[in-house]
């Protein structure tokens, strides 16, 4: 075993996969603002230049496939952290581009994980999971042990909780067999400034349709509960989970265990947004193929992380909405 990077005395050097999209760019700030020299490869698939800070000395922007630059770094580049988050995200671009986002979301995750474990010595490296991988189990709340569900394989939409559990299976199998120091990061719903809402994504939907002055789409009856985390609580417990040992080779659900209606959420986006828009209801058939298969409510047990790094969401929903719709040119007076 080539050993654990030990906590450096100089800046870290972290390597950011995915770190031009929603929560990698927000990580990055993290990271710069605690004095890291941070380095993104990022394809600009779904994710924006523009939300990141101009490279200089802490900060270098390489723009292609995460397989492709972990191949090139070789013996020239060493990290004490990877963080990768690159990955195709979003039911609704899974379900265009079903083979593209399959062969992403194992493809990256396998190269960066060779790539770490051939490092002297190892970075300690964060997956990007998602609660997808929970599948359409009806237990609440979802703990990081619980059975994952799947439907057949001919409904597309698991293709992505698949490729997840791929990703995690990979890093807990590397951890078992050369010590690496990886945490699989199974993401809630998160949300915050710079989320876009063209991949499917509800709350960066919402604010668009009440600022267009539309009625906000909710797709089914709206019944269904998610609980929403702003990006800005996230991201800093990443690294607080790979400076933490105890915490290596292991599972982490992150998010809110707050669950409000998708309904309701529609309902408080024009509330914040001093809208009096009401949503109106789509059929799950008429946004996507016949036999959609939803959740009606997905709440993760947040006992291990609290336990293991002391985790607490504290930014409010209304907040999170006010500080989405004003990156879109919205102020309190509107
Ligand atoms: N946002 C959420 O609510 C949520 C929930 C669960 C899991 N996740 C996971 O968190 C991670 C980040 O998601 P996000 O919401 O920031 O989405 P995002 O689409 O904004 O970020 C993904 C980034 O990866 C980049 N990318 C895609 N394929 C790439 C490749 N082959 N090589 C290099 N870069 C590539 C994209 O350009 C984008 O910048 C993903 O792994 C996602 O599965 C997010």
């Amino acid at each position: 075993m080539s050993g654990v990077n030990p906590e450096p005395s100089r800046p870290r050097r972290c390597l950011v996969t995915g770190g031009a999209g929603f929560i990698g760019s927000h990580l990055v700030d993290h990271l710069l603002a605690r004095g890291d020299e941070v380095v993104v490869v990022d394809n600009l698939s779904t994710g924006r230049r523009s939300n990141l800070p101009a490279e200089g000395p802490s900060l270098r922007v390489v723009v292609a496939e995460a397989s492709e630059a972990v191949r090139s770094f070789a013996d020239a580049e060493r990290f004490d952290q990877v963080y990768h988050l690159a990955a195709a995200v979003g039911v609704k671009r899974i379900i265009e581009r079903p083979i593209e986002s399959i062969e992403t979301n194992i493809q990256e995750a396998s190269a960066v994980l060779h790539y770490a474990v051939s490092c002297v010595p190892m970075p300690a490296v964060v997956i990007a999971s998602s609660s997808e991988v929970y599948g359409k189990g009806t237990k609440s709340p979802f703990s990081e042990d619980d059975d994952c569900l799947y439907g057949p394989t001919t409904a597309v939409r698991w293709s992505y909780a698949c490729t997840k559990a791929i990703d995690e299976y990979l890093a807990l199998a590397h951890h078992a067999r050369s010590g690496l120091p990886v945490v699989v990061a199974r993401f809630f719903n998160t949300v915050g400034p710079r989320q876009v809402g063209e991949y499917g994504m509800v709350l960066p939907n919402f604010v668009e349709a009440v600022l267009r002055g539309r009625h906000p789409e909710v797709f089914g009856d709206g019944a269904q509960t998610r609980c929403f985390c702003d990006v800005r609580d996230v991201v800093p417990v990443l690294p607080r989970l790979l400076e933490s040992g105890a915490c290596h080779g292991r599972v982490f659900n992150i998010g809110s265990d707050a669950p409000i209606s998708i309904a309701d959420l529609a309902r408080l986006v024009a509330r914040t947004l001093n809208s009096d828009l009401e949503p109106v209801m789509i059929p799950y058939d008429r946004v996507y193929a016949p036999g959609f298969e939803d959740l009606r409510q997905r709440r993760p047990d947040l006992r291990r992380i609290r336990g293991a790094v002391g985790f607490e969401p504290r930014i409010e929903l209304a907040r999170t909405i006010r500080d989405l719709a004003r990156t879109r040119g919205w102020s309190a007076s509107d």
